[in-house]
């Protein structure tokens, strides 16, 4: 059920972006880049970057890189989004962290995002990240994604380093296993579980 409300929320602030973007679009648009063709179905939009916000919202993509998406019901301006979560997800592979994408569009190329997210990082990549739904994307959907991210210009905040298992996080994190969020639970500082609701808190608590 939660899972439902969060889509509903998430559908909402699409429809009121898309409607923003019909108002003004000539700043929002402004040096934006026009659709490459493309095979099979693909987000169509009047630009990439627009295409690309749009696929982040109903992709997700910012429940676990965007701090405060969740808790605020997505009500977190482009300008702060992505900029990495700081709330670990432990599991058998360790503690990951839903990484700052603004640093890594400054500092990658497209053709490796497309790569990335195409291959698992290369076999390398870690849960909670959905590879296998981003392996299954139109190719052009993943590069107007990057090059939404990347048009939001570098954001530095920095997210902690990815823990192997075994090493204790020393900040915030959940446990997660390798079906996903919806049966994680957080955690209190002396390791017994917490209820969901004060999960939640403790989540917004470390904004
Ligand atoms: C359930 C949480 C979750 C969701 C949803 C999610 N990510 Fe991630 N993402 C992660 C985590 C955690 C990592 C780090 C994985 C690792 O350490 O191997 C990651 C890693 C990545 C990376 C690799 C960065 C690098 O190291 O080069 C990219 C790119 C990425 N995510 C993009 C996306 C996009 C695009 C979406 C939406 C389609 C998305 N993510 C949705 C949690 C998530």
């Amino acid at each position: 059920m939660p899972l439902y409300r969060k889509t509903a929320a998430a559908i909402a602030l699409v429809a009121f972006t898309v409607a923003c973007h019909g108002g003004a679009s000539a700043g929002a648009t402004a040096g934006s880049s026009t659709m490459p063709p493309s095979t099979g179905p693909a987000m169509q939009a009047e630009s990439m970057e627009q295409a690309g916000e749009y696929l982040t919202i109903v992709g997700s993509c910012n429940d676990c890189h965007t701090q405060g998406w969740v808790e605020s019901k997505g009500k977190i301006p482009p300008a702060d989004r992505f900029a990495g979560l700081n709330v670990g997800f432990r599991g058998e592979w360790g503690t990951s962290y839903g990484k700052n994408l603004r640093t890594i569009t400054q500092r990658q190329s497209e053709d490796h995002w497309v790569e990335v997210l195409k291959t698992t990082d290369g076999g390398d990549g870690h849960p909670p990240m959905p590879w296998w739904n981003t392996a299954q994307m139109n190719e052009r959907d993943l590069r107007a994604i990057y090059r939404y991210i990347k048009s939001l210009g570098p954001n530095p905040k920095g997210v902690p380093r990815s823990l192997p298992p075994g090493k204790e996080p020393t900040g915030p994190w959940i446990w997660n296993s390798a079906l996903g969020l919806s049966v994680a639970v957080c955690t209190a500082a002396d390791g017994s579980p917490m209820k969901r609701s004060a999960c939640a808190i403790a989540m917004a608590a470390t904004k």
